[in-house]
């Protein structure tokens, strides 16, 4: 297949760059800077030059609490950047895969959240990300909406953060009443490759299989790398942010292609992570 990745610089989109081709497809990644997903001129022209049977959408503004007070700016990325992706391909009769998160809801549920139950977001990244959601629902037939949670690749995200701060003091403190699916950017790439090889439009929640709080998260984190730090749990209440995050950001992966549990795919990051910094092609 023809895909045309959109964000293909940032954790997921650098997977998929890597792994698509490895799977025979022919693979256009696009970084920020090649193309801004909330210019519609511009996504049209890259459809235009690409000609892509899929596009991915793995562009977003992830910054979870600068959300808060640009809203605007969110906005533009999260909801209107899908927007102007599906109305492209809907006019090159393209299919779209929109990856979003579980921070559509609002995580005050006592199970892991099916793609059926109801989408409630508590912050501004939530709303503007479920709004986008609902434009790539509204304006095709042919898409794919992926939510998922607590990513790790080669960018910024909590695993690299635990163990540079971990590098920096002797002890921390990390919320131990959150809950989530700690996902591996390369596996989900693979779980995509798989839903658009597949060809089953729908909603899908993708994330490694098992949950943890991110307590738990990084006392895993140091047991594999074998660092020793003290790890002290503390509730969010002690740790006010801008914005609020669901208690509960676990994903049920109900009718979703599974992916390996979060341990084994948190051991081989590191493996890899370890591999790259002695080779020095460590990112980010
Ligand atoms: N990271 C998580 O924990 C997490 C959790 C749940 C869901 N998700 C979702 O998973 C997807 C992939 O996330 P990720 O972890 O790969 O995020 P990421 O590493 O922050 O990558 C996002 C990419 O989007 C780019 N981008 C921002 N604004 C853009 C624009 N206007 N046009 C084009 N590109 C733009 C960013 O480029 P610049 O950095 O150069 O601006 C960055 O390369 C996103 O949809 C995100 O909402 C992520």
């Amino acid at each position: 297949m023809r895909v045309l990745v959109a964000g293909g610089d940032g954790q997921l989109g650098l997977e998929l760059a890597e792994l698509l081709p490895e799977r025979g497809h022919e693979v256009t990644a696009l970084s920020h800077r090649e193309l801004d997903i909330a210019g519609a001129a511009a996504v049209d022209g890259a459809l235009e030059e690409h000609a892509p049977e899929v596009v991915v959408n793995a562009a977003a503004f992830t910054n979870v609490d600068l959300c808060e007070t640009e809203m605007e700016a969110a906005y533009s990325v999260n909801a209107l950047g899908p927007r102007n992706l599906v109305g492209a391909c809907e006019r090159r009769g393209a299919s779209l895969l929109h990856v979003s998160t579980n921070y559509v809801f609002d995580g005050g549920q006592n199970r892991p959240y099916e793609p059926f139950d109801a989408a409630r977001p508590i912050s501004a990244y939530g709303r503007t990300k479920l709004a986008g959601e609902e434009h790539v629902m509204r304006l095709t037939n042919r898409w794919y909406v992926v939510r998922t949670a607590g990513v790790y690749g080669r960018g910024h995200n909590f695993v690299r953060t635990m163990l540079r701060v971990a590098g920096e003091r002797d002890s921390l403190k990390v919320k131990h009443d959150e809950y989530v699916s700690p996902t591996c950017a390369r596996d989900l790439a693979a779980g995509i490759a798989r839903i658009v090889e597949d060809k089953n439009y729908g909603l899908y929640h993708l994330t490694s299989a098992g949950s943890c709080s991110w307590y738990e998260f990084a006392c895993e984190i140091f047991r594999l790398a074998g660092v020793e730090v003290e790890v002290v749990p503390v509730p969010s209440s002690e740790y006010p942010l801008p914005a609020a995050r669901p208690a509960n950001g676990v994903l049920s992966s109900l009718g979703s292609p599974g992916l390996r549990h979060w341990k084994k795919a948190l051991a081989d990051y590191l493996e890899r992570e370890a591999a790259a910094r002695g080779t020095g092609a460590a990112r980010g």
